[in-house]
């Protein structure tokens, strides 16, 4: 914990939070203007082909990496010459690389000797940003606040949300143009994810998509995962959420109080548990929380929206496949989620000198487990880089993680995206992608802001 969000703590009875983030903002700005900004500037250029680079100058942390296409070769010559790799410096730091699918469970599953704290990003947040979050804790406070949020996506919850998260579907998918382009991202995956979050957090509908806003910014600086973001529209947008977040709150807080019956959404479910029943008055870690859950449910599961039809448009002959099956929806699932890789890693710190793979890591280094490398780790999946809806052991992707971090929402992400392609096969004979799509900037979330596509419907 930073020493502000100690004073952010214990100011929070006197000021509201989204004011406090407001007072970090300006304080950071004049930091800034004495210091200098501590942000890394990430000019785009070409990056050169792996195999004209020795092996200490490679660099996976590029954020361009993806967009570029160059992830594939660079990740395949670390995990056959250099599985466990290290990287003396970048924009983010020194760090280890490690890009073998076993070598990552074994770091996984090991929280002792690999710890999640104080984040899971390559970088460092910007300052007073660095909210608290259970994804960022290792046991036993972990275990407490995970558990007194994990009952909303418990099977029970979710058999009840299914008809919901169908409705929703059935309402998108019924009002996009055919035989004409659009921006797929825009209007099925943002949409669609909004509305979910919108459900799940009992957020004013119409004002969804603020949540996307807001987690969009709350994930990228430069600093952090190499993203575009720029630092003070990120302070704005993280003391409206802060705002908006504890109003949500207390109203709730103020309808249980009048003996209404309480919801099943997790800001209520926070207000019921004792674990989490006063996290309004540790702000750093409330606001943490929600990010984190709307975070994890906003640019994972839309990014596979989109990754899907990506997938299926390079590998024609698994979209006919799938065309005349469609009971095959329920293994597509898991061939979107290795294929895509929504994220594409976890950092860990090493609490203790240890040795991975032969190499010795010491007390203090930064561990990045690339899970984008082990789904395409050819000692465990056969031709990796190919989209194979029938793949025997594509459920067994890294893409959630494993271990006791593993994905909160992974039942919850499956769910959606099984209904949104058994709804999509219901109406349309075709989904072409007219145009090369443009990826995200960003080492940490893998995926696409633009993606334009031409609907063909059945019959
Ligand atoms: C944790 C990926 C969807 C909520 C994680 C982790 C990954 C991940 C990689 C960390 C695992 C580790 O450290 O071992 C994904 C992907 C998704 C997805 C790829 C969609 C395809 C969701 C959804 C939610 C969600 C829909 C919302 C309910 C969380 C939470 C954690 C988490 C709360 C923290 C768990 C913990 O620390 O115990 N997710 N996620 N995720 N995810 Fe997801």
């Amino acid at each position: 914990m930073s020493v502000l969000d100690g004073v952010i703590n214990r100011a929070q009875a006197a000021i509201p939070m989204d004011l406090q983030v407001h007072g970090l903002h300006l304080y950071q700005r004049a930091k800034r203007a004495v210091v200098g900004d501590k942000q890394p500037t990430l000019v785009e250029e070409p990056i050169p082909d792996v195999d004209e680079l020795a092996l200490t100058e490679i660099d996976v942390s590029n954020p361009f990496m993806y967009g570029q296409g160059q992830w594939l070769p660079y990740f395949k010559r670390l995990r056959d010459e250099a599985p466990v790799h290290y990287r003396a410096s970048s924009p983010f730091g020194p760090y280890w690389s490690v890009t073998r699918y076993d070598d990552i469970v074994t770091v996984d599953k090991d929280y002792e000797t690999f710890s999640a704290e104080p984040q899971i990003v390559i970088g460092v947040p910007p300052e007073g940003l660095d909210i608290e979050m259970f994804i960022a804790m290792d046991p036993p406070r972990h275990d407490e606040q995970r558990g007194a949020v994990q009952g909303v996506v418990a099977p029970k919850n979710l058999d009840e949300m299914e008809d919901l998260i169908r409705s929703r579907v059935r309402e998108v998918l019924d009002d996009l143009p055919v035989h004409e382009p659009f921006d797929w991202l825009d209007k099925v995956s943002i949409e669609l994810t909004s509305r979910m979050l919108a459900t799940l957090l009992d957020f004013p509908y119409e004002d969804r998509r603020k949540l996307v806003y807001w987690t969009e910014l709350a994930a990228s600086s430069a600093a952090a995962t190499g993203g575009a973001t720029d630092l003070d529209e990120m302070y704005r947008g993280v003391a409206e959420m802060a705002k908006s977040f504890s109003e949500l709150w207390h109203d709730k807080a103020a309808r249980l109080a009048q003996g209404e019956e309480p919801g099943y959404d997790l800001i209520t479910l926070m207000q019921m548990s004792p674990d989490t029943k006063d996290l309004i008055n540790r702000p750093m870690e409330f606001l943490g929380n929600l990010i984190l859950l709307v975070v994890g449910g906003n640019d994972t599961t839309r990014n596979s929206m989109s990754g899907g039809v990506f997938a299926l448009n390079q590998f024609p002959d698994q979209f006919d496949r799938l065309k005349a099956d469609h009971s095959l929806v329920p293994k597509l699932v898991h061939e979107i989620i290795r294929w895509q890789t929504p994220l594409a890693y976890m950092r860990r710190i090493a609490t203790r000198d240890t040795v991975l793979n032969g190499q010795f890591i010491r007390e203090g280094d930064k561990v990045v487990m690339w899970y984008a490398s082990a789904n395409r780790d050819e000692r465990r999946f056969e031709n990796p880089d190919d989209f194979v809806i029938e793949r025997p052991n594509a459920r067994n992707h890294l893409s959630f993680g494993i271990g006791v971090h593993r994905c909160m929402g992974a039942r919850l992400a499956e769910l959606q995206l099984r209904i949104l392609w058994e709804e999509l096969l219901a109406r349309f004979e075709d989904i072409e992608v007219v145009e090369e799509p443009e990826y995200l900037q960003s080492n940490f979330v893998r995926g696409y802001t633009k993606m334009m596509v031409t609907l063909t419907p059945l019959g």
